[in-house]
C-alpha cells in the first residue's frame, strides 16, 4: 500500500525524482508527475493502464505559466482563466514545443488547468516543472474523491498518495476549447455551461463518440462501476427489478422503506452541486455492495446537473471493450 500523508515537501521530493504521487484537487484526485519528465509521463499510462492515444491535463500554478506551455491564446480563453482560475476549468490550447508529444498524444492541443485545492497549490507552487494529472484511477473506472479511493485502486503501484480530505467540487473540470470562432465544451464538469455562457456567449457542447474512440475526453463507457447500472425512471425500475438484489441512486428523494434495499440519496437538499460531489463515492460504495445491479435517475440538467447526468449516462452505456481494462 502508498504511504498516505499530508506531507507537501515529501510529495515534492517524489515528484523531483521522476516518481508518481497520488495529490488532491477539488475536482477528483489526480495521478501526478512531472509534466518535463518523459519517463514519469511514460509510467501514468502504465499505472493507470491507460492507451497512449488519450492525452493528459498539465497543471499549473499560475496564469503567467499559460504563455510558458502555449501560444496563440484566443480572447475567451483569457477571459475564462481570469474568471474561473484557479477552478475545476481545463483549456484546451495550442501547444508550444516544450510540451512532449507524450503528454498530448501527439495532438498539437495541450489541455491547461490551475486548480484551486490549497494542497495542490502549495505543492505546484514549490516545483519548477508543471504536472501532469489523469484522475487517479484506472482507466475506465470512476475518479476518485479522497485518498482511500486512491489507495484502493492504486496503492500498490505508487510511493506516496498526498491527502487533502474529500474533494469539494467531486467531479472532474470542465473541458473548454475554441474552433474557428466557436467556443466548444468536451467534457462538461466543475465549472457550469451557463457559467461559461455568462462570461464568453453561447458555446457548443460536443457529444461524445463511439465511433471514433480517439476522440479525446470522449469515450463513452467509461466512469463505470463494475456492477451493471441502469438509468430510468425508478419507479418503473424498481417494479421491473423486483425480486433481484438491487442498489438504488436517486436524486432527493428516499423511495423505499425496504431496509433490506441498498439506496442512496445524492442530494436531499435538493441541490446538484451536493449530488456532484458525492457522485463518485456513492457509486464506488454501491459497486462494492452485495448487488446485482444498480438502478438510478437523472438529476436535473442544470448547472452541474448536467454533467453529472454525462457521467451517470457514461456509467450505464455498455462496455466497449476497446475503452475498459
Ligand atoms: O478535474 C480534472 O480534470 C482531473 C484532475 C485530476 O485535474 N483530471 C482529469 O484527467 O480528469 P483525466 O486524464 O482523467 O481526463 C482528462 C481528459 C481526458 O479524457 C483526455 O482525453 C482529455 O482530458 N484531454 C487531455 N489532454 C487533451 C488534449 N491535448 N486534447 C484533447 N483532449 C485532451
Ligand atoms: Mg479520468
Amino acid at each position: 500500500m502508498a504511504e498516505i500523508g499530508k506531507d507537501i515537501a515529501k510529495a515534492r521530493v517524489h515528484l523531483t525524482k521522476g516518481h508518481l504521487v497520488a495529490i488532491p484537487t477539488e475536482t477528483v484526485y489526480g495521478l501526478a508527475a512531472n509534466a518535463y519528465n518523459p519517463d514519469a509521463v511514460a509510467n501514468i499510462f502504465v499505472v493507470k493502464n491507460r492507451p497512449s492515444f488519450d492525452p493528459l491535463i498539465v497543471h499549473i500554478s499560475k496564469l503567467e505559466d499559460l504563455e510558458i506551455l502555449a501560444l496563440n491564446i484566443p480572447e475567451k480563453a483569457i477571459i475564462l482563466a481570469n474568471t474561473l482560475w484557479p477552478g475545476p476549468l481545463t483549456l484546451l490550447l495550442d501547444k508550444r514545443n516544450i510540451i512532449s508529444d507524450l503528454v498530448t498524444a501527439g495532438m498539437d492541443k495541450v489541455a491547461i488547468r490551475l486548480p484551486s485545492h490549497p494542497i495542490a497549490n502549495e505543492l505546484l507552487n514549490s516545483l519548477d516543472f508543471p504536472l501532469v494529472a489523469p484522475s487517479a484511477n484506472p482507466f475506465g473506472y470512476i475518479s476518485p474523491t479522497t485518498a482511500n479511493h486512491v489507495d484502493d485502486q492504486l496503492g500498490e503501484k505508487i510511493p506516496y498518495i498526498l491527502d487533502g480530505g474529500e474533494c469539494n467540487v467531486g467531479i472532474e473540470s470542465t473541458i473548454v476549447g475554441f474552433e474557428d470562432n466557436e467556443t466548444v465544451i468536451y467534457r462538461l464538469g466543475g465549472v457550469s455551461k451557463e457559467k461559461i455562457e455568462e462570461l464568453v456567449g453561447l458555446v457548443k457542447v460536443k457529444k461524445h463518440s463511439t465511433s471514433n474512440p480517439k476522440a479525446p475526453g470522449m469515450l463513452r463507457s467509461h466512469y463505470a462501476p463494475s456492477k451493471k447500472i441502469i438509468l430510468g425512471n425508478l419507479n418503473d425500475l424498481l417494479r421491473e427489478w423486483g425480486g433481484h438484489k438491487i442498489g438504488v441512486l436517486s436524486f432527493k428523494e428516499t423511495l423505499l422503506a425496504d431496509a433490506e434495499i441498498k439506496q442512496i440519496v445524492l442530494a436531499p437538499d435538493g441541490k446538484v452541486e451536493t449530488a456532484a460531489k458525492l457522485l463518485f463515492s456513492s457509486l464506488r460504495q454501491l459497486d462494492q455492495e452485495d448487488v446485482e445491479v444498480i438502478l438510478a435517475e437523472e438529476v436535473p440538467n442544470y448547472g452541474l446537473g448536467r454533467a453529472i447526468n454525462d457521467r451517470l449516462r457514461r456509467a450505464a452505456a455498455p462496455k466497449e471493450t476497446e475503452n475498459e481494462i
